[in-house]
C-alpha cells in the first residue's frame, strides 16, 4: 500500500516535471522564434536566451542578485532571460514580450533594494542589460555616453583613463548600474557641490513600447524628463544615458571620525552640531552620518551607539581643517586626521579599500554575492532636537541592530526647482536618512525579525520627518510605503508611492505614462500607472 502511492507519487512528480519542462520548451521556441523574426541573423540572438532548462540558467539569473533575500528556492524565478547583446536584441524582447503576453523585467545592475528587476509575482521574462556596457568619454565635449549595464566603477574608471580633472557625481558603490540608477535619481558624494547625476543627463536612447529607438529629440522632452529620475521600468528600456562630467580638482580630501555613546564621547552633541553644519557648510563639502548600534565594551551585554563622519572634501587638508575649525569646532580636526588624495583614489577610499588600490578594482563587477538585507527612506526637514536625538539612541540601541546613514543636502540641491526633474526633494530638506539592516545568514526568522525591527524604527521616526507626503528616495526602494495591483484603483494606488517619491511631480509622470504607453506593458510593484483607471 506504502509502496503503491509511494510509486504513483512518484509517476505524478515525474509527469509534473516532464509537463512543465515541455511548457518551459515549447514557451522557449515559441519566444526565441519571435526573436529570430524580429533580429538580423548575423547577431545570433539564440545565444541570448536562457530557458529554466539550461545549464547556465541559474548562474546567469544568480550574476546581478544583489540581496540575497530574493536568491532563495522559494523567488518566483524568470520562464526566460534575454540577455541582450545589442540594441536590436532588446528592441525583439519588448516586442515579442508584448506579442506573448509576458510581463517584461529589465536589470541593468540588479542593485534594486527589494529585487523588482529580477523578481515577480507572476510569470516573467527578464531582459538582462549587463553585456550592453560600452562607456566612450569625449574629453573635449566634457561629456560621455554611457550604456545601461555599465557600473559606475567602470564609469568613473574610464573617466579617469581619460582625464584627472574630470568626474561624475552618481552613487558611492562601484557595481551599481547606469540604467537604475540613473533613471532613479542616483545620487554620491558630490551631491552638495554638484547635485544628483539626473541633473547632467544631456540625452539619452530608448527602447519604447512599439521596439523604436528613440534619442532625446524623437522622445520629446516630456519623456526625456520623465526618465531623468522617474524611474526607466514605467516607460521604456534605456540603452544609455549621455551625461556631463564635471571638474574634479587634482587633490581631494577625506576623513573618517567616530564616537561611542557609552564612552562619554557625547554623541549627542556631535550630532546635533553636525545637522547644523553638514547641511549648511562649504558645498565642496560632504559630511555622511553613519549611526549604528554596536555592542557596549561598558555594560557587557548591552549594545550602544557609534557615530561615524565619512567625508569628501573637494578641495585640500589646509581649507579643510581651518573650515571645520571655525564651523565645528567640537569635531577637534586636525591635519594629521585628513588624507590628501586624488579623487579616483577618494572612490576607492568610500569604497572601503586602502588608499593606493589599483583603480582596476573598479572594473571588478563581482558576481553571484550579496548580503541579505532591508533598506528605508525618510527626509528631515527640521533640526532633532537633542532630547529627540537621546531618546532615538535608545530606541536604536533598544532594537540592536537596524542603523542609519545620514546623507546631508544643500549646497546645489538647494538651486534647482523640484520640478526640474522627477526627483523633488531639493530645498528645504536637510538630510535624508537610509535605514539600513544587513545580515549574512539565511534564515526565514531572523528576516522576519529584522523586517519588523526596521519597521518598528520607521514609525518610531515619525514625529522627526517629513509628513504630507512622508517623503522617500526611489533608489532606496520600499515595497512598504505602497504598491500596485493594477486593478480598478491604479491611479489611487499608484499617487500612495507615487507622491511619497515624486511629490507634485507625480502627475506629469502619470501622463507622459498615458501617452507613451497606454496598456501599461513597462510595469512593475511601484511603477507609474495610467490615466485611464483615474475616471
Ligand atoms: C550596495 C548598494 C549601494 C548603493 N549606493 C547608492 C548610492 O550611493 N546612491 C544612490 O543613489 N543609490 C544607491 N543605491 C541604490 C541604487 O542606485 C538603485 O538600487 C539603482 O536603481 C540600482 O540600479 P541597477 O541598475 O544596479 O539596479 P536594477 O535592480 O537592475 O534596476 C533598478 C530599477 O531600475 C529598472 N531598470 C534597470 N535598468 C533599466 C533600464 N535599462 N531601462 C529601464 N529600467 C531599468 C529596474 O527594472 C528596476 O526597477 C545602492 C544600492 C546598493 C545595493
Ligand atoms: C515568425 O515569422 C513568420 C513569417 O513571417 C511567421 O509565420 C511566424 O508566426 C513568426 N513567428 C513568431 C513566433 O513570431
Ligand atoms: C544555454 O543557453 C545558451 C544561451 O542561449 C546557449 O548558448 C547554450 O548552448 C545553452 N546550453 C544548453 C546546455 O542548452
Ligand atoms: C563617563 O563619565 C561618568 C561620569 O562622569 C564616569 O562615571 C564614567 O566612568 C565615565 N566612563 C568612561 C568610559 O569614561
Ligand atoms: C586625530 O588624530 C589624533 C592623533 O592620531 C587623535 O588623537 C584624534 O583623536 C584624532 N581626531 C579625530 C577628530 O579623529
Ligand atoms: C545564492 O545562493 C547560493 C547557495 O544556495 C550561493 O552559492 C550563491 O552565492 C548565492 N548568491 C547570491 C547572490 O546571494
Ligand atoms: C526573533 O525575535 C524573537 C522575539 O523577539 C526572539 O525570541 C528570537 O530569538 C528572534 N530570533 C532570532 C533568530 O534572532
Amino acid at each position: 500500500m506504502m509502496r503503491n502511492s509511494i510509486a504513483v507519487l512518484a509517476i505524478l512528480l515525474l509527469l509534473v516535471r516532464v509537463s512543465s519542462a515541455a511548457e518551459d520548451d515549447s514557451l522557449y521556441t515559441t519566444f526565441l522564434r519571435c526573436l529570430e523574426n524580429h533580429t538580423d541573423p548575423t547577431s545570433h540572438v539564440s545565444d541570448t536566451l536562457y530557458s529554466q532548462s539550461n545549464g547556465s540558467y541559474t548562474s546567469v539569473l544568480r550574476a546581478y542578485i544583489r540581496n540575497a533575500r530574493f536568491n532563495s528556492s522559494s523567488t518566483n524565478k524568470p520562464l526566460l532571460i534575454v540577455t541582450a547583446a545589442d540594441e536590436s536584441h532588446v528592441q525583439a524582447a519588448v516586442v515579442c514580450s508584448k506579442s506573448l503576453g509576458l510581463q517584461l523585467k529589465i536589470r541593468s545592475g540588479g542593485h534594486d533594494y527589494a529585487g523588482i528587476s529580477y523578481v515577480n509575482d507572476s510569470p516573467f521574462v527578464i531582459l538582462d542589460m549587463f553585456q550592453l556596457r560600452s562607456i566612450s568619454v569625449d574629453v573635449a565635449d566634457q561629456s560621455v555616453w554611457v550604456d545601461s549595464g555599465a557600473t559606475l566603477g567602470e564609469l568613473y574608471y574610464r573617466v579617469w583613463e581619460k582625464s584627472r580633472v574630470l568626474g561624475f557625481p552618481a552613487g558611492v558603490c562601484p557595481t551599481v548600474a547606469a540604467g537604475g540608477h540613473i533613471s532613479g535619481g542616483g545620487y554620491g558624494n558630490m551631491i552638495r557641490k554638484h547635485g544628483l547625476a539626473v541633473d547632467y543627463v544631456l540625452d539619452a536612447k530608448i527602447v519604447d513600447v512599439n521596439g523604436n529607438i528613440l534619442d532625446r529629440k524623437s522622445m520629446g522632452e516630456d519623456l526625456f524628463w520623465a526618465i531623468s529620475g522617474g524611474g526607466g521600468a514605467s516607460f521604456g528600456v534605456i540603452l544609455s544615458y549621455k551625461l556631463k562630467l564635471v571638474p574634479i580638482p587634482e587633490t581631494v580630501t577625506v576623513f573618517r571620525v567616530e564616537r561611542i555613546l557609552d564612552q562619554n564621547q557625547s554623541v549627542t552633541d556631535f550630532v546635533y552640531e553636525w545637522q547644523k553644519v553638514a547641511p549648511t557648510t562649504d558645498d565642496r563639502l560632504f559630511m555622511r552620518m553613519l549611526i549604528q548600534p554596536i555592542s557596549s565594551q561598558v555594560r557587557k551585554g548591552q549594545k550602544t551607539i557609534r557615530a561615524t563622519i565619512v567625508t569628501l572634501f573637494l578641495g585640500n587638508a589646509d581649507q579643510l581643517v581651518s573650515l571645520l575649525d571655525k564651523e565645528f569646532p567640537i569635531l577637534g580636526l586636525k591635519k594629521e586626521n585628513c588624507t590628501e588624495t586624488s579623487w579616483i583614489d577618494s572612490v576607492l577610499w568610500w569604497d572601503n579599500r586602502a588608499i593606493g588600490t589599483k583603480p582596476e578594482v573598479l572594473l571588478d563587477r563581482e558576481l553571484d554575492s550579496a548580503n541579505f538585507l532591508i533598506r528605508k527612506s525618510d527626509y528631515v526637514q527640521t533640526p532633532i532636537s537633542k532630547d529627540g536625538l537621546e531618546w532615538i539612541w535608545k530606541k536604536v540601541a533598544e532594537l540592536g541592530k537596524t542603523g542609519f546613514v545620514f546623507n546631508p543636502y544643500g549646497g546645489k540641491m538647494n538651486e534647482i526647482s523640484p520640478a526640474a526633474t522627477p526627483f523633488p526633494h531639493r530645498a528645504g530638506n536637510l538630510y535624508k536618512i537610509q535605514y539600513s539592516v544587513n545580515w549574512n545568514e539565511n534564515s526565514p526568522e531572523l528576516e522576519k525579525n529584522y523586517t519588523a525591527q526596521i519597521r518598528r524604527l520607521f514609525s518610531y521616526m515619525t514625529p522627526f520627518v517629513s509628513k504630507n507626503p512622508r517623503s522617500a528616495f526611489l533608489n532606496y526602494r520600499d515595497l512598504d510605503i505602497g504598491i500596485n495591483t493594477f486593478g480598478e484603483n491604479s491611479y489611487e494606488e499608484g499617487e500612495v508611492y507615487g507622491v511619497k517619491y515624486f511629490g507634485d511631480n507625480f502627475d506629469r509622470l502619470v501622463k507622459v505614462k498615458t501617452a507613451v504607453d497606454p496598456d501599461n506593458f513597462f510595469r512593475n510593484e511601484q511603477s507609474i500607472p495610467t490615466l485611464s483607471s483615474k475616471a
